[in-house]
């Protein structure tokens, strides 16, 4: 079993956030704009870093929020290819849920590409519904492509807590499948969210 940890970013970590946001999301943000999600009290950035004997840590998988108002705007998610389908994605979209529902938020949403099937199949697992589109909202050069508007409320339902357990059971199995085990301490907070 491989241990994982599902932790907040580091200053220290930062190039190497970097590198796989280009890697995963084509360079959504640099160096300066991680620094600035670091540095301010309304974002929840986290990174998974399996637990190397050892070596380097690798960073695989990134995720982020923004808590504007009632909602949390998800605005990252990347896996490092090499360690998608294993149940990481599904680990940091339920830790940003977590860290929602901790915050007080009320909903959730997010933009995802219209052809990005396998993140969309992945939003809907957790409750997240079609909104709406922003037309050409993806600008590269001389292509563009919509955007689907993904929304899940309830973060603050009386039955969410619950909802949060479940979710982090079946993660939790997923994940001792592909031969990963969530550190102690690390995001997935089970039981300490009532
Ligand atoms: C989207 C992404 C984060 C998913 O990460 P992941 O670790 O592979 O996801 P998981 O293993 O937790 O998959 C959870 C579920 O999502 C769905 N899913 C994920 N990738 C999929 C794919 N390529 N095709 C179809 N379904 C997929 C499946 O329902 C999967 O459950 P299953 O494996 O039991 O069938 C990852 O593919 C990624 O980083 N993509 C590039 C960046 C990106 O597009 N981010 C989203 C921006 S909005």
């Amino acid at each position: 079993m491989n241990f994982l940890a599902l932790t907040p970013l580091t200053a220290d970590r930062l190039p190497q956030a970097v590198a796989l946001d280009r890697q995963c999301l084509g360079g959504l943000w640099t160096l300066e704009g991680y620094q600035r999600e670091l540095d301010s009290p309304n974002s929840d950035l986290l990174v998974l870093l399996p637990q190397c004997k050892r070596g380097a840590q690798p960073l695989v998988g990134i995720a982020c929020l923004w808590a504007i108002l009632e909602e949390a705007h998800i605005t990252v998610l990347a896996i490092d290819p090499q360690y998608q389908r294993q149940g990481l994605g599904q680990a940091m979209l339920c830790a940003l849920l977590t860290s929602a529902h901790l915050r007080g938020l009320e909903w959730a949403t997010l933009e995802v590409r219209i052809s990005n099937v396998g993140a969309i199949a992945l939003y809907q697992k957790f409750g997240f519904q079609e909104v709406g589109k922003r037309r050409n909202y993806y600008q590269e050069g001389d292509q563009s492509e919509d955007a689907l508007i993904l929304w899940r409320k309830g973060l603050q339902h009386p039955e969410f807590p619950q909802t949060l357990r479940g979710w982090e059971e079946t993660i939790s199995q997923q994940l001792r499948r592909s031969g990963w085990q969530l550190a102690v301490g690390s995001g997935l907070a089970i039981g300490q969210h009532d």
